[in-house]
């Protein structure tokens, strides 16, 4: 999204653009000798009046960074006094292969760390709902002192054993140690999957919408993507073979319990029958599992994982501890054939020398089955206050406006507007009352969706912020 100066904010506008070009000269994304539009020109863009152009003109004259001439326009000094000659920044950072985030997700991560702002959008828990260490472990880990070296390139193997463990009794995965490799986050395996396994200009087929750093990463590297459409079921697989036949797609990406944005719960003949389909394609299912563990009290327990189903090594089982105990950790990992964890493994190696052996040997207790049974079940208890609190106030405040369902399991709520309102207004107004939610767009999804969170903010800031984002609406509604 293009600049432009908030004219509700304290500083002056004339101030703001001054500021604006000010950084931008410094950064070298504005070098010396450049020329500046006419006043009238950079007027218009900002929708502002000329004159509070020719104030920041003039303010940067003076300060010696523009010069002008009549009849020859306005142009960046050449003799910068005091202002560094570095290289032209924006330039390399618009160059690189890995591409920015999209600017409304951007955006949303700006004002997310202001206080005053009640967050719907962070799909993060609640600072008290990350388990304390347990502390006998905590005095042991004390006691004998972490190890500090570089980890094994394929995690901890301590590590790699309880999560072995772990998967086995909670999701019936049968995997051993050899075939997991530790990552930082599931965001890193389901990039080390994206550059190891497929070259730039390959197809991809995942639900649309989907996880939406998952989409950005992907086009980094290069790949084409196809979206799957969903139902109440999980994604229309019938749509995979289609894709195949027109696309020659070689991966296919889901991400079927609870799945992010839309909460949907893939059926169990849904998994099967696109584990059957991969198997029969020979190309790969990566399985994305972040929210799996986070059935909410009351709701039908959800079909096993498809790599539980997956004696054949079809799929890729990517998850990790950040929706469940603490995303700080940064532990992940990915299960699959040995001979593709080795070679992810390498490439880890190679860019990071192994997920951090701190973090690694802080997490082993929480894989523990007391420990992690102690926070389920608080967590359960909790998501489901929360999913209350929520429900409640939607129905309070947005029914007639938006349609929602009730979310199984995890953090969120996937609404629909039922009148269309600009998503960027309605986030401008939205960020005006206080309170961020997630356009639907991030997520590759039409116009008119949302989503919102449960899990970060308090009792309290849920109710508030409902009732902020309805007037909102009302006021995107009403432009
Ligand atoms: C569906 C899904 N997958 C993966 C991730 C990445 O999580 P992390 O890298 O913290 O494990 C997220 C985070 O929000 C997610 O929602």
């Amino acid at each position: 999204m293009e600049w432009k100066p908030d004219k509700q904010a304290r500083l002056p506008v004339y101030k703001q653009i001054a500021k604006r070009l000010e950084e931008q000269i410094v950064s070298g994304e504005l070098p010396p000798g450049s020329s500046l539009p006419a006043e009238r020109v950079l007027a218009r863009r900002f929708g502002v009046n000329r004159g509070t152009v020719s104030a920041a003109y003039e303010e940067l004259r003076a300060s010696g960074l523009l010069q002008s001439w009549p009849g020859s326009g306005t142009w960046v000094s050449r003799h910068l006094w005091g202002v560094k000659q570095i290289p032209n920044w924006h330039k390399y950072t618009n160059g690189g292969a890995f591409l920015p985030a999209y600017p409304l997700a951007k955006r949303i991560s700006e004002v997310s760390f202001d206080p005053a702002i009640i967050n719907l959008a962070k799909a993060e828990l609640m600072p008290s709902m990350i388990p304390s260490l347990p502390s006998r472990e905590m005095e042991s880990l004390l006691r004998c002192g972490f190890e500090l070296g570089y980890a094994h390139p394929k995690g901890n193997p301590e590590l790699r054993r309880l999560i072995a463990d772990h998967v086995r009794e909670q999701y019936g995965i049968v995997a051993s140690p050899e075939e997991i490799l530790v990552t930082s986050g599931a965001q890193q395996a389901l990039h080390l999957i994206s550059l190891c396994l497929l070259s730039p200009g390959d197809a991809v087929a995942m639900e649309g919408p989907s996880y939406f750093y998952s989409l950005p990463l992907f086009t980094s590297a290069g790949l084409r993507l196809y979206r799957l459409p969903m139902d109440e079921q999980g994604a229309q697989v019938g749509q995979v073979y289609e894709l195949y036949q027109s696309q020659r797609i070689r991966m296919v990406f889901v991400n079927p319990t609870y799945h992010n944005p839309t909460g949907v719960v893939w059926s169990e003949s849904r998994r099967r029958e696109l584990l059957d389909l991969c198997r029969e394609l020979r190309i790969p299912l990566v399985e994305d599992d972040a929210y799996g563990a986070l059935t909410l009290p009351g709701s039908p327990k959800p079909p096993p994982p498809i790599k539980a189903m997956d004696p054949d090594g079809v799929v890729l089982y990517v998850n990790s501890l950040s929706k469940t105990i603490a995303p700080g950790l940064r532990i992940g990992w990915v299960i699959g054939p040995v001979s593709v964890i080795d070679r992810l493994a390498d490439a880890k190696q190679q860019m990071d020398f192994g997920t951090s052996s701190v973090s690694q040997q802080l997490a082993q207790p929480y894989l523990g089955k007391s420990v992690w049974e102690e926070q389920m079940a608080r967590l359960q208890a909790f998501l489901h206050e929360q999913r209350q609190t929520m429900l409640a106030v939607l129905e309070k405040e947005l029914a007639g406006l938006a349609d929602w369902k009730t979310p199984l399991g995890s953090y969120h709520v996937w609404c629909r507007l039922r009148l269309p309102a600009d998503e960027q207004c309605l986030l401008d107004a939205a960020i005006r009352e206080g309170v961020i939610f997630t356009p639907g767009s991030v997520y590759g999804a039409e116009p008119g969706w949302l989503r919102l969170t449960y899990a970060w903010a308090g009792k309290a800031d849920v109710e508030e912020g409902v009732r902020r984002l309805a007037r909102a609406l009302r006021t995107a509604l009403s432009n």
